[in-house]
């Protein structure tokens, strides 16, 4: 997927420090973000913390020769598939609405061609105050969009009202909404990927080889058709892919509890070696050889996951995917696995080569009433299919089991 960029234009509020935070927010789901600050934000927030979150220089000035040859207002208006203002003061709707262009911040929305999202914020009588309402209604008439503001506490000491900044996750996905496409825009994903470390003492453990590269693909083949992806992922060398929110763990407990705390998904896929067994008990400290010989470890049985989440009573995903290793009776075994463990489908994988941390895989695609071979293929291009036989899944009303 091709890295989406936002510029976020920071207005003279109370609530510019809460842009800070939606910075964070946008850049945990792959968003390169741009900072313009006008000269009143710059009261509340300093052009530093900003910069310092997003990894370059904050734009402030229209008439800085430096950064108007740099960069300049034209193409910081024109760079970037959506702008986001936030707060968006009184002040700046005013302008915007009536298409002054006085410093760097309203140049830019007046020069730019690209979507704009206003996230408002100001004391209620000033939102519900005559020119306020006139403004909102020819910027909305002009195309642009909103989210908020909200009703609460405002900084001035007991007032409350209309006018309260939407809150940062609102406004992040208030911009995922017009940022992202794809047939599964508004879905959501839980991928588990990697293999689980389950400790015997502070230095040693059990785990395997699981190299979490199948399950990352799939991962990235889901967000690049445009869905909410979470991936639960045990450790692995691997760099999050581009929109995907990770959550890293290391054993199968903490596997299934980050996999319970990213439901409602729309769709499950359990493509982790989550480690069948683990030690029953985990020394506090390290074991030493001389104590008392050899130590046995007795092991215990882990939570299955992907039947956890098949067999939920409560927010059960619409699909639930499983992956099997196979090297016999590749079809049959699957089969027996969708019975056992509840799940919609099954990609049963012939290891009977090399495909464990190898980059290709032979699958089958097994679901209640139809089974699929399909040939062998870079992991990359497995993911890409089930990413597209889940879209289809998904589009439908009831999804093909
Ligand atoms: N799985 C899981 N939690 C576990 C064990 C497995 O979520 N504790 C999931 C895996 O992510 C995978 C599927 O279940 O989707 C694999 O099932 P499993 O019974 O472990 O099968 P195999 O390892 O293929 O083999 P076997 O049946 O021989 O144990």
């Amino acid at each position: 997927m091709s890295q989406k960029r936002a510029l976020l234009i920071i207005g003279g509020g109370i609530a510019a420090y809460k842009s800070l935070e939606l910075i964070r927010r946008l850049k945990e789901r792959g968003i390169a973000v741009r900072v313009v600050m006008t000269q009143a934000a710059q009261q509340f927030v300093t052009p530093l913390a900003a910069g310092a979150l997003v990894g370059e220089r904050v734009f402030t000035d229209l008439f800085d020769q430096v950064q108007e040859f740099d960069v300049g207002h034209i193409r910081l208006a024109r760079e970037c598939e959506l702008i986001i203002v936030a707060p968006a003061t009184a002040d700046l709707m005013a302008k915007a609405a009536n298409g002054l262009a006085n410093d760097l911040a309203s140049a830019v929305l007046l020069a730019t061609d690209k979507p704009v999202l206003m996230a408002p914020a100001m004391n209620p009588h000033m939102w519900a105050h005559a020119a306020t309402r006139r403004n909102f209604a020819r910027l909305q008439a002009d195309g642009l969009r909103f989210v908020g503001p909200n009703e609460g506490e405002m900084a001035e000491k007991g007032e409350r009202g209309l006018g309260r900044m939407a809150e940062p996750e609102e406004i992040r996905d208030a911009a995922l909404a017009l940022l992202v496409d794809g047939p599964l825009k508004g879905k959501r994903a839980l991928i588990t990927a990697g293999p689980t470390l389950e400790s015997i003492d502070p230095v040693r453990f059990i785990s395997n080889r699981s190299s979490g590269k199948q399950g990352y693909a799939i991962a990235a083949a889901l967000a690049d058709l445009g869905a909410d992806v979470t991936l639960v992922s045990g450790p692995t060398g691997l760099p999050a892919p581009q929109g995907v929110t990770r959550v890293s763990v290391e054993t199968a407990r903490e596997m299934l509890i980050a996999c319970e705390d990213a439901l409602p998904a729309d769709v499950a896929v359990c493509v982790a070696a989550v480690a069948d067994w683990r030690p029953e008990r985990t020394a506090s400290a390290k074991l030493k050889k001389d104590k008392s010989g050899i130590p046995s470890i007795s092991l215990t049985e882990n939570p299955d996951i992907l039947a956890t989440l098949s067999k939920a009573k409560k927010k059960r995903p619409r699909l639930v995917i499983g992956f099997a290793a196979e090297t016999d009776h590749v079809e049959e075994h699957a089969r027996a696995k969708i019975a056992k463990k509840g799940c919609d489908w099954i990609v049963a994988n012939d290891v009977s080569g090399d495909v464990m941390g190898g980059d290709e895989n032979a699958v089958m695609l097994i679901a209640k009433n139809r089974t699929e071979t399909w040939p062998r293929m870079a992991k990359g291009s497995v993911a890409k299919k089930l990413a597209e036989e889940i879209a289809k899944a998904l589009e439908a009303k009831a999804p093909r089991k």
